[in-house]
C-alpha cells in the first residue's frame, strides 16, 4: 500500500474526538496526552504504512508483556526509564539543582519495607557462598555536611542474579535492608557480591531485544535510595567496576561516575581483622543529596511496588 493516504488534517480531527479534546469533560490533562500520542501513532501508521498485520501483532506483544508482568523490563530495555532521567538532570539543572550524586533508573525490582538498621547491617542470609562484600560510605549534603539518620535503602541481585522475592530460593528481604546512618552520616553493609543478570530467557523482553539484534544482559550493580528529611530522595546504582557488560548495559543504567574502585583485600592480617578466613572485596562509595527547593519536580517516583508477604 502506498504511504501518506490520510491527510494530516484527517488525522487530526480523528485523535481530538477520540480524546474528548472537542468536549470540556473529564481530565485536561489526560486529553492533551492521549490526543498528541494518537495523533503521533497514526502518523506514524501512515507514513510506515504499518500493515494491519503489524498493527495487531503490536497490540498482542503489549497484551502480552502486561499479562506477563513484563512492562517494567520492556521500558528500560526501550530507553524510556533512563530517558525520563535525563530530563529530570536537565530539569534539576535549570532550577539550580547542582553537586548531588547521579541518579539512575530504579528498575522493577523494589520490595518495598526492607528491615530497617541502625548505622550497619548484613544483607545477606549466609546460605551465598559468593565473594565476600564490605560496602561503606557516607551520606552528606551538597554542602558537604554529613547527614546523620539518612536511610539507605539498598538492594541487590545474589551471586546467580537472582533478588529475592522475585527469583527462586532466597529468605525473605535476603538481599534488602534500610540503614539509617550514624551521627558522622555513615553507612555499613557486608553482603556478597551481586552478579549481573539478563532478561528471564524466552520472555517478551528479551523476544522484542532480539529481534532488534540487542542482547538483555545488565553488568552487575547495587541499586540505592537514599533519602532524608528536607531532602529530595536520591534513586541510583553502583557498577561493579570490570564487569562485561559495564558499559553495554541493555537497560541504559550504567552512568560514569557510579563506577567506584572495587578492592580485592587478600592480606592475611586485614582477613583475619575483618573476622574472616578468606579474601574479601570492600567498595566505598559517598552519597550526595540536594536540599528540596521549591518548584523543582519531584525525584519520589510513584509506581507499583511488591511488597512481600
Ligand atoms: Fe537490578
Amino acid at each position: 500500500m502506498p504511504m501518506n493516504l490520510i491527510s494530516k488534517t484527517i488525522i487530526k480531527e480523528l485523535a481530538t474526538k477520540a480524546s474528548g479534546l472537542d468536549n470540556d469533560q473529564g481530565n485536561a490533562r489526560l486529553k492533551e496526552i492521549v490526543n498528541r500520542l494518537l495523533y503521533d501513532l497514526m502518523i506514524a501508521i501512515d507514513e510506515l504504512d504499518i500493515s494491519m498485520d503489524e498493527f495487531w501483532a503490536g497490540v498482542g506483544y503489549i497484551g502480552e508483556v502486561a499479562k506477563a508482568n513484563e512492562l517494567g523490563l520492556v521500558v528500560p530495555g526501550i530507553a524510556l526509564e533512563h530517558f525520563l532521567d535525563l530530563r529530570l538532570d536537565e530539569a534539576e539543572r535549570r532550577a539550580g539543582l547542582a553537586g548531588g550524586t547521579t541518579r539512575t533508573i530504579e528498575g522493577p525490582l523494589y520490595v518495598a519495607g526492607a528491615p530497617l538498621a541502625k548505622g550497619e547491617t548484613r544483607l545477606d542470609d549466609g546460605t551465598d557462598d559468593g565473594e565476600i562484600l564490605f560496602m561503606e560510605g557516607r551520606v552528606f549534603d551538597t554542602a558537604g555536611n554529613p547527614i546523620a539518620g539518612a536511610i539507605v535503602d539498598v538492594w541487590h541481585a545474589n551471586s546467580f542474579g537472582f533478588y529475592s522475592f522475585f527469583g527462586p530460593q532466597q529468605s525473605p528481604y535476603n538481599l534488602r535492608r534500610r540503614i539509617e546512618t550514624d551521627r558522622d552520616g555513615r553507612y555499613r553493609f557486608r553482603s556478597i557480591m551481586p552478579s549481573g543478570y539478563g532478561c528471564p530467557p524466552g520472555s517478551n523482553t528479551e523476544t522484542l531485544l532480539a529481534k532488534m539484534g540487542r542482547h538483555g544482559q545488565r553488568p552487575a550493580h547495587i541499586h540505592f535510595f537514599v533519602t532524608a528529611p528536607g531532602h529530595r530522595q536520591l534513586t541510583t546504582q553502583i557498577n561493579i567496576d570490570g564487569d562485561k557488560y559495564l558499559h553495554d548495559d541493555f537497560a541504559f543504567g550504567t552512568r560514569d561516575d557510579l563506577i567506584p574502585p572495587v578492592e580485592r583485600v587478600t592480606d592475611a592480617a586485614e582477613i583475619h581483622k575483618a573476622g574472616l578466613n578468606k579474601p574479601f572485596v570492600r567498595i566505598g562509595f559517598d552519597f550526595r543529596i540536594t536540599r528540596e527547593v521549591a518548584g523543582a519536580p519531584g525525584t519520589v517516583v510513584h509506581r507499583e511496588h511488591a511488597v512481600a508477604a
